[in-house]
């Protein structure tokens, strides 16, 4: 049958044949699930993507012919790409996000929930013919190391070779993971991506196919993902949000480990002894600036081992250890500056870095907002139109993008990629709160630290639609990422404290948003950060004091490190202090919120609110 397929033209059905009957892998499951969804979705090419330099030289360079794609100037940019999406898809879509269980209760309250089936055939109905005149592309890819003893598998289907590039970038892809898979007859997560935009023939193909209808859906149970009409990161990259934190969340829940939206950072003490530490942070609140902190004060060192993911497991001893199971960055392009994130800045610089949306200069380099001190005087801005610093609009969208090798971030920790991960010793949680929440507090223990984590709250920011400075609760900065019920994760975290009391890491809660009585920021932020960290590991090597409040251990301004910092004592008073009034007035919003997760909500949470009701005297 080889030879007859070889005889007729390699396009359409037979080319869709050819690569199936010469398919590089006899993954049974994989195979029936190719095939049928060739038949559904009727591409006219089929491509095993094997991850080579050769195959990215070929995909971007079609992807420039083609118009999706401007390459930069080789002496700035090196091997990279700037990408301008449709206007109407240049983020994540949370209103058209599911969690398809098959009972309702197990999505929601916070999630949208639909029936799987009824899902099912509505994306069937979308799926049909949706890659008629593109080539189907096949992504075996794992999150985490190839070397772990369970590797974590997944294949994406694609009809986007934007999607094919991105993904080489953000995860370990290939001929590699396939061999694997195969070898071991491996289970993998089925993720299929169309966006949506079928051809005739003939039809001339537009730069960021995409459709008004879009569909981002995840079936906790199957383990599957079927993404539809986004050619955007969070819904078409879909061994990221979709994978690592929304189907993995579900299955670290059946098997007793977390996975979570945080960076970890590996911090080095002038003595060289070493602690790793996570954070979650919800949007806009500096978490990727977080992760690549570069610390003020003397002798410390810090490392970067994640800046947007955590698994969590525990090892045979009952340590917590953490695996950042991304290969890349996909960061927020605005606000990352030489100045206010030189690590990030480096590692885009160094090349092999696709862009999304940002603005672009006249010598062929890449320009956002934040980017640098001087703006530009001439630019194209991300809709392709001319800008000067009089234009009303920013040049680059505030969600623009870039997608970047992890291994080019300088300080990234060598041990970032060890499939076992490394220990962690402290949690930090953390908002944009102008008032209330002090620059730093340690948690009385776990399931109070859980509760400081489940209110997690956070200003809305101009960055967003709707109004700005609205206290949102973010609970672990999971709201859009939680893969099942969302008081039954908050009772997972509960129950995991429990399972291994004594070895969990300690919990503190921070806010380098706070304002001073002048309305200016009371803390400078930034690297001066690092004195936070100190101050954090100091308490988990029992060595900082710090005072006692009703809403955890505060500590007092000769507890911090302050050598060479600029502030006044006023500003430090209004950084650290813990307003009771503030506080009593906090409640009403905790409340409601947890009303929202009406009778999921764990009792442990209830008890935590009531006792910090008695700590506040109401
Ligand atoms: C994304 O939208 O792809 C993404 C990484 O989201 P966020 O930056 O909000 O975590
Ligand atoms: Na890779
Ligand atoms: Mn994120």
């Amino acid at each position: 049958t080889v030879q007859e397929t070889s005889a007729t033209s390699p396009s359409g059905d037979s080319a869709v044949r050819n690569a199936l009957e010469n398919a590089p892998t006899t993954h049974a499951r994989l195979l029936a699930w190719v095939s049928e969804v060739a038949e559904l979705t009727q591409p006219d090419d089929l491509v095993w993507v094997d991850g080579s330099e050769a195959e990215w030289s070929r995909l971007t360079d079609e992807m420039v012919e083609a118009g999706t794609l401007v390459r930069l100037a080789e002496d700035k940019f090196p091997n990279s790409f700037a990408a301008f999406s449709d206007p109407e898809d240049v983020a994540r879509v949370e209103e058209q996000t599911f969690i398809c269980s098959t009972e309702e209760r197990g999505s929601g309250p916070t999630n949208n929930w639909m029936d799987p089936e009824e899902m099912k055939a509505t994306l069937r109905g979308l799926y049909r013919g949706s890659m008629h005149g593109r080539t189907m592309y096949v992504i075996p890819f794992v999150m985490g190391s190839l070397e772990a003893t369970e590797p974590k598998y997944g294949v994406e289907i694609t009809d986007s070779p934007y999607v094919v590039c991105s993904m080489r970038i953000m995860a370990t892809i290939g001929a590699a993971v396939l061999e694997k898979m195969t070898a071991t007859d491996a289970f993998f997560v089925e993720a299929l991506h169309s966006v949506g935009f079928p051809l005739d023939n003939g039809q001339r193909d537009v730069p960021w196919p995409c459709n008004e209808t879009k569909y981002i859906v995840q079936f906790p149970e199957d383990r599957a993902i079927w993404s539809y009409g986004s050619g955007y990161g969070g819904n078409a990259l879909l061994g990221k949000k979709c994978y690592a934190l929304r189907i993995a969340s579900a299955i670290a829940h059946d098997e007793g480990w977390l996975a979570e939206h945080m960076l970890v950072l590996k911090m080095t003490d002038p003595g060289g002894r070493v602690h790793y530490v996570s954070g979650a942070f919800p949007s806009a609140c500096g978490k990727t600036n977080f992760a690549m902190i570069q610390p003020t004060i003397d002798g410390w060192k810090a490392e970067m081992v994640g800046d947007d993911i955590a698994w969590m497991r525990f090892d045979e001893s009952g340590t917590l250890r953490v695996v950042n199971p991304e290969a890349g960055l996909f960061g927020v392009a605005p606000g990352t500056g030489w100045s206010t994130n030189p690590n990030a800045m480096r590692a885009v610089a160094a090349g092999n870095t696709i862009f999304t949306n940002v603005a672009l200069t006249d010598d062929g380099g890449v320009w956002w907002e934040g980017m640098t001190d001087e703006v530009p005087a001439h630019l194209t801005d991300w809709r392709g139109r001319d800008w000067t610093p009089a234009s009303k609009n920013p040049a680059a969208h505030p969600n623009s993008r870039f997608c970047t090798p992890i291994k080019q971030v300088d300080i990234l920790a060598p041990e970032y990629d060890d499939p076992d991960g490394v220990p962690l010793s402290a949690i930090i949680f953390g908002g944009r709160r102008k008032t209330t929440v002090p620059l730093v507090h340690e948690s009385f223990d776990w399931e109070h630290g859980v509760f400081e984590g489940a209110t997690l709250s956070s200003e809305t920011t101009a960055a967003a639609s709707g109004a700005v400075g609205v206290v949102r609760r973010d609970p672990m900065a999971m709201l859009p990422f939680i893969g099942y019920n969302a008081g039954d994760y908050l009772a997972h975290w509960v129950k995991l404290g429990k399972a291994h009391h004594g070895k969990m890491p300690r919990i503190f809660y921070v806010n380098w948003f706070r304002r001073d009585r002048d309305g200016g920021f009371a803390w400078p932020g930034f690297g001066e950060n690092s004195r936070v960290l100190k101050w954090i590991i100091g308490r988990l090597d029992g060595e900082a004091g710090g005072e006692q409040t009703p809403i955890g251990v505060v500590p007092r301004p000769e507890d911090l490190d302050l050598t060479g910092l600029d502030i006044s004592e006023q500003q430090l008073a209004d950084a650290l202090k813990v307003d009771v009034e503030e506080w009593r007035r906090e409640l009403p919003g905790i409340h409601q919120w947890f009303n929202v997760l009406q009778d999921s909500l764990p009792p442990e949470m209830v008890r935590q609110y009531h006792r910090l009701e008695v700590r506040l005297e109401v």
